[in-house]
């Protein structure tokens, strides 16, 4: 379930550089096949920290049984841009998913905006230069219930697992940065990336789509080790997460045949999102030991308290009085490691959030948490009913997120990501437009 590298091995990043960043060096940009960066995106742990060594000719395939920034390793920027959808028919609706997936299709593969007449606005906002490098920008659609619930064809195709978030204990929601029709999470090398992605969608479809809320994050960066070991990054309370996230090609992420779930939504993902501030003044002055105890872990090598490194694994069947982990501890509760509880894991892929500063003087920041599940219910829902009222909640605060679906992939040029919904939504009906 989670990696032990071995010390003196090559490094994933190693591997993956020789796939994607190869083009680099002679000015060109290589781009692998699906398959071989899907393996890749395998081998490499999804919130192994970036390395610093990104190159601005990264990209990953936009095409494929999957959309990116799932499972592609997290790079140090994201995004989460929430937006309503203008959409009302099936035609409209479609046009919208090809005209987004063109563009996503530019922006995550890099292209020269063509010159053009003075007298017009220029075809790209020019923040990334003449040249759009694809800085190893993934973008990532994903569908609100609000899409599904205001549209009568397509109520019946809503995946079955699919709802407006509602609120757990501890939670203030705030209505300005919750729910969505439709989401995109865009990841890159540089904040500027993700940016310049989000200002290209905006002045693509004015006409179809309206920004709602947004929020970037960034994940620190760790440079390479020499021996090779590969590290998760720190969340803004200073310990490591990620340590013991599944494998990212495991079977909990991806929405299959044997689910139940509408056939158009077969290759797709439950995207759970959630903005948790962080009080991270009232953190800083806790004592470290008390900090360890509530999660659960080491801080400064995140390793559990039974083991040395962050993958070591936490052995809670030696432990049933909670003496060396406590039962309320954060990793505990999250994943109490039963054969029961498997069923529960799922893929975490959050970014950290810094946004200035409260009325009150207090620094806004905390994590935007990402996660990805086949099954919502089972996954955040269950793993979050368990975490409420845990010691941490004293520190936290979620402010706001919501639930969305991520479609299968566009398999190759001329398909669109949506195009599953939109020709069961036509077959559902007699004459939809
Ligand atoms: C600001 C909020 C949060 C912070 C600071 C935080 C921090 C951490 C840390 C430091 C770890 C240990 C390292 C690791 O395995 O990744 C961890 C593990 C974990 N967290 Fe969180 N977390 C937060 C919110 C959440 C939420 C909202 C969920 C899901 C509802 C969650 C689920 C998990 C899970 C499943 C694990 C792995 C436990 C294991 O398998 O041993 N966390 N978290």
């Amino acid at each position: 379930m989670s990696r032990h590298p071995a010390p003196k091995q090559p490094v994933d990043n190693t591997r993956r550089r020789l796939l994607l960043g190869a083009g680099a060096a002679a000015g060109s940009v290589l781009v692998p096949g699906a398959a071989q960066a899907e393996a890749a995106a395998a081998r490499h742990h999804v919130t192994d920290a970036p390395t610093g060594d990104a190159s601005f000719a990264d990209r990953w395939p936009f095409y494929g049984e999957h959309q990116q920034g799932v499972t592609t390793p997290r790079p140090a920027s994201g995004m989460i841009a929430s937006f309503d959808v203008l959409a009302q028919t099936p035609g409209d609706l479609e046009a919208l998913f090809r005209g987004l997936t063109e563009r996503l299709v530019f922006l995550t593969q890099g292209w020269t905006p063509p010159e053009l007449d003075p007298k017009l606005p220029p075809p790209d906002s020019g923040i990334l230069g003449p040249v759009v490098a694809p800085d190893n920008l993934t973008a990532t659609v994903s569908l609100g219930s609000s899409l599904f619930d205001d549209r009568d064809w397509l109520k019946p195709l809503k995946p079955k697992k699919l709802q407006r978030m509602t609120k757990f204990p501890n939670d203030a929601l705030d209505a300005g940065i919750c729910h969505g029709d439709l989401v995109l999470q865009f990841c890159a090398n540089r904040p500027d990336t993700t940016i310049h992605a989000l200002r290209d969608v905006l002045k693509s479809m004015p006409d179809k789509l309206l920004l709602r809320w947004k929020q970037e994050g960034t994940v620190p960066v760790i440079p390479p080790n020499p021996d090779g070991r590969v590290e998760s990054a720190r969340n803004l309370l200073g310990f490591r997460d990620g340590s013991a996230n599944p494998d990212s090609g495991d079977s909990i992420v991806w929405v299959g045949e044997a689910h139940d779930e509408p056939a158009w939504a077969v290759g797709g993902t439950y995207q759970a999102v959630r903005i948790v501030r962080n009080f991270v003044e009232r953190w800083d002055r806790t004592p470290l030991g008390e900090q360890e105890r509530i999660m659960g872990r080491r801080k400064p090598s995140g390793a559990p308290f039974n083991g040395h490194t962050e993958f070591d694994e936490p052995d809670y069947t030696k432990d049933p009085d909670g003496k060396v982990t406590a039962h309320d501890a954060h990793i505990r509760l999250a994943n109490p490691r039963t054969a029961e509880s498997r069923k529960n894991l799922i893929l975490r892929r959050p970014f950290n959030y810094s946004n200035g500063v409260t009325k009150s003087g207090q620094l806004e920041q905390g994590l935007l948490f990402i996660c990805y599940q086949a099954d919502l219910e089972a996954g955040f829902i269950t793993v979050q009913r368990r975490l409420n009222g845990e010691p941490l909640e004293e520190y936290l605060k979620p402010i706001g997120g919501g639930y969305f679906y991520v479609p299968p992939g566009a398999l190759s040029p001329g398909d669109y990501v949506g195009r599953t919904l939109i020709e069961a939504a036509r077959e559902g009906k007699a004459s939809p437009t």
